[in-house]
């Protein structure tokens, strides 16, 4: 069966990086609207029995992006393709995984639902809720980048940093990096009002003197990781701190938010692609493309 990475248009960086550690050509898809907005969809690629690998994060705008690799999906399985793997570096509708409210859907199990309908194979980073995996009855690989993201952050620790989960999700997510870089754990006890305000209500553990490290899935409008360092902040901690979260969304200006605080490090991966710079920032994304192309070629080589 020959390999073919396919690129949907999310992170076509990130594709070309992966394709080229395999040593294989990247097949771009070809996307554009009809008037009256539809997707259209194209592969440049002739797929008769290929192991396809489909790379589209669904970053914002999720809906779209989601339902554009399903219509790639879709086309690999029509061209003949023997197998389809989508690679989804950050797996996006993973928050709304259970139900707070009357009258909510349950988004974190359709969409493994619709994507088990075209793809054979799963392979995702650091899921908002590992729990997902039990939503697809597909095979499932769950990486991690929290090994790359801690090495990354280590050039900036002090004797007296801290690990800050800025909720209580993030404290199972904070363990892992404190048993990497052996540092102490706090946390903070974050409400949710909306999807824009998060309110802290305490944070738990030694802060004062201390430089904070705070570890997260998602930055999204960039408010959970805000809130907690204006608490740290009140809490008398040293004014080095340091941001890693596995994914990047940066939302509604997100990154400025962060510039008026005494930020050494913002590091997050390359699972949804950047295109502004943002030269005021001490931002870093590190890479997965080393991650996602050994998995590829162990599933790729194992069949
Ligand atoms: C939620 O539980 C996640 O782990 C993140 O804390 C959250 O998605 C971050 O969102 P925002 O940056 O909008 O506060």
């Amino acid at each position: 069966m020959k390999l073919s990475i396919i690129s949907g248009t999310a992170n076509p960086n990130l594709a070309k990086a992966v394709a080229s550690s395999l040593g294989v050509p990247l097949a771009v898809s070809k996307l554009e609207r009809f008037p009256d907005n539809e997707l259209y969809v194209q592969i440049d690629e002739d797929m008769g029995e290929h192991d396809v690998f489909l790379i589209q994060p669904t970053s914002p705008p999720a809906t779209e992006y989601l339902f554009e690799l399903l219509l790639l999906a879709d086309a690999c399985r029509r061209n003949g393709a023997r197998r389809v793997t989508a690679v989804i570096p950050y797996f996006g509708y993973a928050r709304q995984g259970r139900r707070v409210g009357k009258g909510e859907p349950l988004a974190a199990r359709l969409v493994p639902d619709l994507l088990s309908w075209r793809i054979d194979r799963l392979i995702t980073v650091d899921l908002h809720n590992p729990a997902i995996e039990g939503f697809f009855n597909l095979p499932f690989e769950h990486l991690s980048a929290v090994q790359v993201l801690a090495e990354a952050v280590r050039p900036e620790l002090m004797r007296e940093s801290v690990l800050v989960a800025p909720d209580l999700g993030a404290v199972k997510l904070a363990q892992r990096y404190a048993d990497i870089l052996d540092l102490p754990v706090a946390y903070a006890e974050k409400v949710r009002l909306s999807g824009r305000e998060v309110k802290i209500r305490q944070l738990i553990g030694q802060i004062e003197n201390r430089s904070p490290v705070l570890v997260d899935d998602i930055i999204s409008t960039g408010n959970t990781m805000i809130s907690t360092i204006e608490q740290l902040l009140n809490r008398g901690c040293k004014p080095h701190i340091s941001v890693v979260a596995s994914h990047g969304l940066f939302v509604e200006e997100a990154l400025e938010k962060f510039s008026g605080f005494p930020i050494d490090k913002i590091i997050v991966t390359d699972s949804v692609r950047r295109d502004d710079i943002i030269a005021f920032l001490p931002l870093e994304a590190v890479t997965i493309k080393d991650i996602l192309a050994e998995t590829i070629k162990r599933l790729h080589c194992l069949s």
